[in-house]
């Protein structure tokens, strides 16, 4: 039985619904803050805050629990400069808190959302595991922070943890029927969605001036169904005796804000109306992975194209233009 935290948001509803389609069986464990029911289509949820750590306990034994997947987390990074302790708190502390109550219930395999702003500002492209640790933000700090909390873990409990650092997850499954909620979106492709849908007034894009062929900022948008597959993956890693390791989870393609635009027109049929504002503040002019350690860690490797990504998520979008009915 797998434990899958903040399973009821935009990552973790996805992951849930491919480890039931492996025949996993899965419990969710979501303080429903951001998660919405309908998106689990019927997987067991227990609604409940990872910082109650004798929830937590009894439900690893009550349901068997073997394994952890880990997503529930903040993750805006503007708030978390603003608001820094509740990132802390939830964040870390949070994090340490389900550790102790899975650790309680005997339970020492885990798998963590990580994310690639725990190198900040690439120094060298494609980047790689070995890349410095080197947090911008209070966010990518928590990231960073929690990984390092998994390695002593391991040292001091005997934990096995898989920290996968996702690139930019973005697209729906694939019928449509589960995608992300773009109530508090700060991600591109769901912001180019509500502007073509005419939910929010024009998209800005920030810099056209960068040292790319269109000018504009260059990232590596990962299909979130790939990302759920790299979560069973790394589940199947840990049930063979794999070790702690941090894995970059991307496709290895950079595509630039501009393609994006072109790409959601192209497929919607739809212009996108956007203006073109200054640079921001931070914003790297390029990141991409080498998922090389990936494919040879876990045999994983994104089959999914930025098209597929932009078909799903047009596909999701306009046909749940007000998201989840909860
Ligand atoms: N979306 C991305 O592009 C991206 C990139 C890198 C890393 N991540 C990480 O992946 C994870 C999932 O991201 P997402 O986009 O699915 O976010 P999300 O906000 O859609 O999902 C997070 C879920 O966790 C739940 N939650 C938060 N705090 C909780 C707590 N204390 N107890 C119980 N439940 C709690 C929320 O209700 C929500 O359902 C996060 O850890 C995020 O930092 C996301």
């Amino acid at each position: 039985m797998i434990l899958v935290t903040g399973g009821a948001g935009y990552i973790g509803s996805h992951t849930v619904r491919t480890l039931q389609a492996g025949n996993e069986q899965v419990v969710v464990l979501d303080s429903l803050e951001f998660g919405h029911r309908s998106a689990l289509l019927g997987a067991e949820l227990i609604v409940g805050n990872i910082r109650d750590r004798a929830l937590v306990t009894e439900l690893c034994r009550s349901h068997k629990v073997t394994q952890v997947v880990h997503f529930a987390a903040y993750k805006a990074v503007g708030e978390s400069m603003e608001q820094p302790d509740r990132y802390w708190l939830n964040n870390v502390a949070g994090t340490v808190d389900l550790v102790e109550g899975v650790l309680a219930a005997g339970v020492k395999q885990f798998v963590f959302s990580s994310s690639c702003s725990v190198n900040g500002t690439p120094a060298e492209l494609p980047l790689t595991e070995k890349a410095p640790i080197a947090p911008e933000s209070v966010y990518a700090e928590t990231k960073a922070m929690v990984e390092r909390i998994l390695g002593w873990y391991g040292v001091t409990h005997g934990l096995r943890s898989v920290s996968l650092r996702y690139f930019n997850a973005a697209g729906a499954s694939t019928d449509g029927v589960i995608g992300e909620d773009w109530g508090r979106a700060q991600n591109l492709v769901p912001l180019v969605m509500k502007a073509t849908l005419g939910k929010r007034p024009p998209l800005e894009v920030f810099g056209t001036d960068y040292p790319t062929p269109d000018g504009t900022c260059i990232r590596d948008y990962i299909h979130v169904d790939d990302l759920a597959e790299a979560h069973c993956r790394a589940l199947a890693y840990l049930t063979e005796g794999g070790a702690t390791i941090a894995l970059n989870v991307g496709t290895g393609v950079g595509t630039s804000v501009l393609e994006i635009i072109k790409a959601t027109e192209r497929i919607s049929g739809r212009t996108v109306p956007y203006t073109v504002a200054p640079r921001r503040a931070g914003d790297p002019v390029a990141s991409y992975a080498d998922p090389t350690m990936s494919h040879k860690t876990l045999g994983w490797a994104a089959t999914r194209t930025v098209d597929d990504i932009i078909g799903s998520a047009w596909q999701w979008h306009s046909t749940h233009p007000d998201g989840f009915p909860d």
